[in-house]
C-alpha cells in the first residue's frame, strides 16, 4: 500500500515508518511514497529529502508561498496512486477536503491516551506537563483515524507507560515517543495488511497476525 506522511517536524515516527516499511521490516507490505509538510526545513523533510522521497510542501501561506493549494495537494497525492494517510507530528489541522477523499483511511498519533489530554493546544511538551500537572499515573501514545477536528477521531491502538514521581516533561515525552515508534508502525502494518475490522458501532479493531 502506498502512504503518505505528514510532517512539521523532526519526524522520528516518520524515520520509524519508513524504516518499517523496507524489506523484511514490520510494516514491508507499505512504501513511504510522499512526504507533506508545511515546513519545508524540518527535520522530516531533510530525512525525505535525503531518502529520494518526493517532499510536497502544504498548504502555501505567506512564510510558504511555494506551498500548493488543497486541490493540488489532492491531485499530487492522486497521481502518485497514495492509499493511505499518516499524520506523524503535522501540526495544521488537515482540510475536510481530504478526509472526505480518503475515509477511514487517515491516521494520526497523538503523545497522550486520548480522550484525556488531546484538542487544539495540547500539542508537544504541552501535553506531557498537562499529564504531570494532572496527577495522572500513566501516559502514552493514542493512534487514531482523523476525522475534521484535532483528536476525534476513532481510536486505534495505544499503550501505556508508566509517569514517574519524579518526572519532567522531556522524560515523559521521551518515554511516551519510544513507544510511539512501536505502537505507529504496529497500526500502520495493520493498515497495510487489510487487518482493521470495523465493529458495527464504528470501532476499529485490529486482527493480531495468524
Ligand atoms: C509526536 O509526539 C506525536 O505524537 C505528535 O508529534 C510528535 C512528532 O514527533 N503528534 P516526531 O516528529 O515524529 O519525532
Amino acid at each position: 500500500k502506498r502512504l503518505a506522511v505528514f510532517v512539521s517536524g523532526g519526524g522520528s515516527n516518520f524515520r520509524s515508518i519508513h524504516e518499517a516499511t523496507a524489506a523484511g521490516g514490520k510494516a514491508s507490505s507499505g512504501d513511504v511514497v510522499a512526504l507533506v509538510t508545511d515546513k519545508p526545513g524540518c527535520g522530516g523533510a531533510e530525512y525525505a529529502r535525503r531518502s529520494g522521497i518526493p517532499v510536497v510542501l502544504f498548504p502555501r501561506s505567506k512564510s510558504a508561498p511555494e506551498g500548493v493549494p488543497t486541490a493540488q495537494l489532492l491531485n499530487a497525492l492522486r497521481d502518485l496512486r497514495v492509499d493511505f494517510v499518516l499524520l506523524a507530528g503535522y501540526l495544521k489541522l488537515i482540510p475536510s477536503e481530504l478526509v472526505q477523499a480518503y475515509p477511514r483511511s487517515v491516521l494520526n498519533i497523538h503523545p497522550s491516551l486520548l480522550p484525556a489530554f488531546g484538542g487544539k493546544g495540547y500539542y508537544g511538551l504541552k501535553v506531557h506537563k498537562a499529564v504531570i500537572a494532572s496527577g495522572a499515573r500513566y501516559s502514552g501514545p493514542t493512534v487514531h483515524f482523523v476525522d475534521e477536528q484535532f483528536d476525534t477521531g476513532r481510536t486505534l491502538a495505544q499503550r501505556v507507560v508508566p509517569v514517574l514521581a519524579d518526572d519532567t516533561p522531556e522524560q515523559l515525552a521521551a518515554r511516551v515517543l519510544h513507544e510511539e515508534h512501536h505502537v505507529y508502525v504496529e497500526a500502520v502494518a495493520a493498515l497495510c495488511e487489510d487487518r482493521i475490522v470495523w465493529r458495527e458501532d464504528g470501532v476499529p479493531l485490529i486482527r493480531t497476525q495468524t
